[in-house]
């Protein structure tokens, strides 16, 4: 198992391409199953995450091949309605297959998904708005058999939490169903609205993305489509962070301004300056980070839960305290531990975690225990004195696309060994 060695306090410089958003990629992966003809996926990453999806795509009879950064997906053979237990839990974004091959096979048996280990996971969202499409839906022994005997029908759902995978279950189903579905309450995240954009290219009718209301016109088929994948806002903000802790000047390219809404003022209430121009976006960072009040995660348009990790790091060597406040996922602090081995000093209660920033941290052996922790340790092992060995680097390939290569080109110190 590979590991990243870090020598830290080198400056960044220069520009960096931001890849295609996992986020977007995966629900649109599995969006694919309902169409007919050769789908083209452009900037599609190259991650684990997207190859766990890809597997589970042929596993059901679907086609799944890559040329660089181009996914072609047919399926026009789908034959298969269930998804074994060792796919299922490669990835969290496997649950939004079971809205897809419900709808493309009327049966769907699965087990529940995996994913990082930041907190309880629940799905009962996702199974109680299928249900209210008229899908029957059994829990045995962690596999859930579902069917719709009638036909998925549209409905008025609302959810009691503006989830991003439930809303993508429901919208994937509604597609095809009969009728009109509302969906109340649903998460206005761009990878919902890059979802909206991609059934709609297939002939989908998908109005309200990206607001709290989605409608969705029922059709009777979905054609196949070109789609290019949005930048990855998470993979923005984390470069971000790598620059903020360093002190350095990067330049993000094709990276989307609007979706950094919530991130960019946080840079600059600690001291860095963000000159955006079109599609690049420029951070110019001081000596040294000024704490930041505090930092709420919450759904879009709020501050994302995938960025409080890595930013969390750029604050352990601010001036001042920074208190987060992580109201998404209530483990999601694991990268804590870690940092203080390196020197950090974080005190969390629940949700809560207080940073008192230290003048620098040092370099060590430490572990990652998911993604965005992972991103996390790198960040900080950029600034730290001296080498950092980060292991459990395989949660980072679930949603960085050769980050180390990256971080190479702009100057880091950075190898696998
Ligand atoms: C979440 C993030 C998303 C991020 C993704 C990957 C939010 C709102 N969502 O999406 O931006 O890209 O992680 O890290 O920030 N929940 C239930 N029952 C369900 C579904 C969800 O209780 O059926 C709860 C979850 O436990 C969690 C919250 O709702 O506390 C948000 O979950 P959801 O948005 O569905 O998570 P992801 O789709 O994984």
């Amino acid at each position: 198992m590979s590991k990243l060695l870090i020598a830290g306090r080198q400056r960044l410089a220069g520009e960096v391409c931001v890849q295609g958003a996992k986020n977007s990629a995966l629900p649109i992966i599995a969006a694919t199953l309902l169409t007919k003809g050769e789908n083209v996926i452009f900037n599609c990453p190259r991650l684990s995450d997207v190859e766990a999806s890809c597997a589970i795509l042929r596993y059901l009879g679907g086609r799944a091949a890559r040329t660089d950064g181009t996914l072609l997906i047919s399926c026009d053979d789908v034959c298969r309605s269930e998804i074994p237990d060792s796919l299922m839990r490669k990835t969290r974004s496997s649950i939004v297959f079971l809205g897809a091959v419900l709808a493309r096979t009327g049966r769907a048996r699965l087990s529940f998904p995996g994913g990082c280990e930041i907190g309880p996971r629940p799905i009962d969202m996702h199974l109680s708005a299928l249900r209210g499409l008229g899908a029957e839906i059994e829990e045995k022994y962690g596999v859930l058999e579902c069917s719709a005997p009638y036909g998925l029908r549209g409905a008025k759902i609302s959810l009691s939490f503006p989830s991003v995978g439930a809303t993508e279950d429901v919208m994937i189903a509604a597609t095809l169903a009969s009728g009109t579905t509302t969906i109340s309450n649903a998460a206005r995240e761009p990878e919902i609205c890059d979802l909206a954009d991609y059934l709609n290219k297939c002939g989908a009718k998908i109005y309200g993305a990206g607001e709290g209301v989605i409608v969705i016109d029922g059709v009777t088929s979905l054609h196949s489509a070109a789609h290019t994948i949005i930048p990855d806002r998470i993979v923005a903000a984390t470069f971000m962070s790598c620059a903020a802790v360093t002190g350095s000047e990067i330049v993000l390219k094709g990276a989307m301004v609007s979706h950094l809404g919530a991130v960019i003022p946080v840079f600059e209430e600690s001291g860095c300056r963000v000159t955006l121009s079109d599609r690049d976006v420029r951070l110019t960072a001081p000596q040294r980070l000024h704490s930041v009040r505090m930092i709420r995660t919450m759904p879009y348009p709020g501050f994302p839960t995938d960025a409080q990790a890595p930013l969390m790091a750029a604050t352990c060597t601010a001036e001042g305290t920074t208190v987060f406040i992580e109201n998404i996922f209530e483990n999601r602090y694991r990268h804590i531990a870690e940092l203080a081995r390196m020197g950090a000093i974080v005190r969390t209660e629940g949700k809560v975690a207080v940073v008192e920033g230290v003048p620098g941290l040092y370099g060590t052996s430490v572990e990652a225990t998911d993604l965005r922790g992972a991103a996390a340790l790198i960040t900080a092992a950029l600034c730290a004195e001296g080498d950092t060995l980060v292991s459990g680097v395989r949660y980072l390939e679930r949603g960085y696309e050769n980050f180390d290569l990256a971080l190479a080109s702009l100057g880091a110190d950075i190898k696998k060994v």
